[in-house]
């Protein structure tokens, strides 16, 4: 992955993919802020390692994360990065512990495509309750549109594995929308074809 190394990343297939991958290089390329930051779901701390790469003091951002084993894992890749990382917290982001108003930005990143509707609504509430009011946030989605995605998408039903959902990106804006957001910008992975793009990365800000 692009500037950082990944040698101590346990499961590789699952982390990463060339999409997952993808994202969160995109992602981290998009933030060009300074505040308080909370990476929701960081698991192995990927995305703030690739954030400390780019120069970001990550002594401000926060990681949070419900595997314990992950969490550790974070560690070994930072300190395979020889970055000192960021504060690690374990807990659950549907009852995320924070106060309100509390962070400038927040990634959510490979993380939408494993929740139904209604838990998605669920905690897109939650994440707003923590973000202060134009507060912004990077978030994904896997592509409905994508033919690639479509076929992938349809051997894993199939199969019976872990659950799936993508998203057309119009319909994904009307989800953001009831959930308070404005979008602000949209990046396509890959080429930029709404039929070809596997998913794509959105900044979002909190409506004030
Ligand atoms: C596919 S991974 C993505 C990890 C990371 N954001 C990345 O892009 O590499 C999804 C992550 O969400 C975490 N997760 C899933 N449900 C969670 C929950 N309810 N609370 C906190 N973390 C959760 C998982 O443990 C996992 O690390």
């Amino acid at each position: 992955m692009k500037g950082i190394s990944t040698e101590v990343v346990s499961n590789k297939k699952a982390f990463l993919g060339w999409i997952s991958s993808k994202v969160r290089e995109k992602a981290a390329e998009m933030y060009n802020e300074k505040g308080k930051v909370l990476d929701i779901g960081c698991g192995n701390g990927l995305l703030i390692a690739m954030l400390g790469a780019k120069g970001v003091d990550t002594s401000g951002i926060t990681g949070m994360d419900y595997s314990s084993r992950l969490l550790y894992e974070a560690r070994d890749v930072f300190n395979a990065n020889l970055q000192k990382g960021a504060p690690l917290i374990h807990g659950n982001f549907f009852d995320l512990p924070f106060k309100d108003n509390t962070f400038d930005d927040l990634f959510l990143l490979n993380t939408t495509m494993n929740l139904e509707d209604a838990d998605l609504e669920e905690l897109l509430a939650e994440v707003s309750r923590i973000l202060l009011p134009g507060g912004r946030m990077y978030l994904d989605i896997r592509n409905a549109e994508s033919h690639i995605i479509k076929w992938r998408y349809l051997i894993n039903m199939k199969r019976g594995n872990v659950f799936v959902r993508a998203y057309k990106l119009d319909e994904f804006r009307k989800v953001l929308k009831r959930a308070g957001f404005n979008v602000l910008a949209v990046e396509y992975i890959g080429l930029k074809s709404r039929f070809i793009t596997p998913a794509y990365v959105l900044k979002v800000s909190k409506e004030r």
